[in-house]
């Protein structure tokens, strides 16, 4: 690794193919806009690919696994519901935190969870507080089985992580927004691809079509949600703008 000398009256130049912003390095812009660009430069590197919880891939910038760790060790919630399981790092991840609260399950929903991956998630130290719900998220037969699953849980923790393009995302915002309770949280994750489609690897339609805009569109309508912006203090987060605390 190599460190940069960088003191005092420091400042940051983007030429953005000519268009020059310059900031103070120290400065509040200066933070924001290094974090901004480790975002785009991460995920251009393919960052959120590199974490793993208790063995399992977790497909998440570190801060915001702190984040997760923070949210779910201060809410308790008896019942974690994840859209978008993947390798199942995520669900690993809030079992982990139940099992030392002492309570609480995970109900993981994915499209297709792959026979490799159900395997070794059936196999984990924790699967006792998981429970797998193959099927898309939004279908009608899904939404039953999570509410079943759910029954009468006093506290309701959701994280939506499966497809994200916009019209998804608000489907899953209006299903699941329901089943949160008082208090608790609906996280939209990757909202941060709506600010990743100008990098190389960046694809053109996440510019028109990302969680950010189904985030935006659903606060329009649901005063019941208040977004939260204390777990993305860090400045480097695939969410922005989506940790949304159910406050009436
Ligand atoms: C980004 S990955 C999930 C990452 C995981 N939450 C983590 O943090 O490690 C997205 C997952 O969403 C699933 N998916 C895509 N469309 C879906 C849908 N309509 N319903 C449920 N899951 C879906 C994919 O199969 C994939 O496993």
């Amino acid at each position: 690794m190599k460190n940069y000398t960088a003191q005092t009256g420091a400042t940051l130049t983007l030429d953005n193919n000519g268009e020059r912003t310059t900031v103070d390095l120290y400065s509040r812009e200066g933070l924001d806009l290094l974090s901004n660009l480790w975002i785009k430069s991460a995920t251009q590197h393919r960052m959120m690919y590199e974490p793993t919880w208790l063995g399992r891939p977790v497909i998440q910038f570190p801060t915001d696994i702190v984040a997760i760790q923070e949210l779910i060790w201060n809410l308790r919630p008896d019942v974690i519901i994840e859209t978008g399981v993947a390798h199942g790092g995520s669900l690993v991840l809030s079992a982990s935190i139940l099992e030392l609260i002492g309570k609480g399950k995970v109900i993981g929903v994915d499209i297709e969870i792959r026979p490799h991956n159900r395997a070794a998630i059936e196999a984990h130290p924790l699967k006792h507080r998981i429970e797998l719900l193959e099927g898309s998220s939004i279908s009608s037969e899904t939404i039953d089985a999570v509410r079943a699953s759910v029954g009468n849980a006093q506290t309701v923790l959701v994280f939506l992580d499966s497809n994200h393009t916009e019209a998804h995302v608000l489907e899953e915002l209006e299903l699941y927004g329901k089943l949160v309770t008082l208090g608790s949280y609906i996280v939209a994750h990757d909202g941060a691809q709506a600010w990743v489609w100008d990098i190389p690897r960046g694809v053109p339609d996440w510019k028109e079509s990302h969680p950010l805009g189904a985030i935006n569109k659903f606060m329009k309508s649901h005063p019941e949600f208040s977004h939260d912006p204390h777990w993305t203090r860090f400045g480097i987060t695939c969410s922005p703008e989506g940790w949304l605390k159910k406050i009436a």
